[in-house]
């Protein structure tokens, strides 16, 4: 069994943070890694890559938006409870090499899965700037972490209550105007961000890298439920990921994967919260 060990609820409650007590896993997770969650015997298995780890604790942190059913009972699970099964470290690490000027885009929950690698790429000696975003500022998380994390942080805002008013993408757009020696872009977000992303990015040839979240069963590899296209070949998000090259995912078939459930999920959601 795996303890919270702390809780916060960001967002106006509709994300949250545990830190669970894991210490096999935090002592063998790299950046980019994720767990499978389950939080009973007739849970489902939810997949979260990892906001941060502390193998001298032995605790491992996840950030989660509160989407449905699962996400739902993770949510009234207090400090002291337990998570039944937490699986990992899953997944292939991010590949840090210095490589000069970084550009990091986090959109939603996606900054807290961005947060580990950002803070990964700046002590391997890459200059970061990031660019953070949200729908307005009360749901804006890791603000004060993304800046120490880098070495220039940008805030955008779709309704332009903090920071620049628009789409982090635009903010990108700016940068790769203005610096024409950006070697790297990681983008890590929700699916239209990502590929409106990688869509520049591939306008200004600069490499882009980002992590997929799709549907997950097993996490091993053995069922195909994370099947993702990927320059035109099937590749399993669970092992050969979830890191990709953001510029050959289709991310038409994966946004219509992600979504194959929703009437079910939402029904199921309903009806846990009546
Ligand atoms: Fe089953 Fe990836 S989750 S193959």
């Amino acid at each position: 069994m795996f303890k919270i060990v702390r809780r916060e609820e960001m967002a106006e409650g509709t994300v949250i943070l545990n830190e669970i007590e894991a210490p096999l896993i935090a002592r063998k997770a790299k950046p980019g890694q994720f767990v499978i969650l389950k939080a009973n015997e007739e849970g489902e298995r939810v997949p979260l890559t990892m906001a941060e780890t502390d193998s001298e604790k032995g605790t491992i942190t996840i950030i989660y938006m509160v989407v449905g059913k699962s996400t739902a009972i993770f949510r009234d699970l207090k400090v002291g409870d337990e998570y039944q099964d937490v699986i990992g470290p899953l997944g292939k690490a991010t590949h840090l090499e210095n490589v000069g000027n970084v550009v990091c885009v986090g959109g939603g929950t996606g900054v807290a899965v961005l947060h580990p690698i950002t803070r990964g790429l700046k002590d391997v000696g890459n200059h970061v700037t990031c660019i953070i975003g949200a729908r307005n500022k009360d749901l804006l998380i890791l603000e004060e972490q993304m800046k120490a994390a880098s070495h220039d942080l940008r805030v955008c805002t779709d309704d332009g209550s903090y920071g620049r008013s628009g789409f982090v993408t635009e903010e990108l757009k700016d940068i790769l105007d203005s610096d024409k020696d950006i070697k790297l872009v990681v983008a890590i977000g929700p699916v239209p961000m990502m590929k409106f992303v990688s869509k520049i990015t591939k306008e200004y040839n600069v490499k882009t890298i980002v992590s997929l979240n799709p549907i997950m069963v097993d996490g091993t590899g053995m069922c195909g439920g994370c099947r993702v296209s990927v320059g035109g070949e099937t590749k399993f998000a669970c092992v050969d990921g979830p890191e990709f090259d953001g510029h050959e995912v289709d991310y038409d078939e994966l946004a219509k994967r992600l979504q194959a459930y929703s009437e079910d999920e939402k029904k199921c959601y309903e009806d846990y919260c009546a």
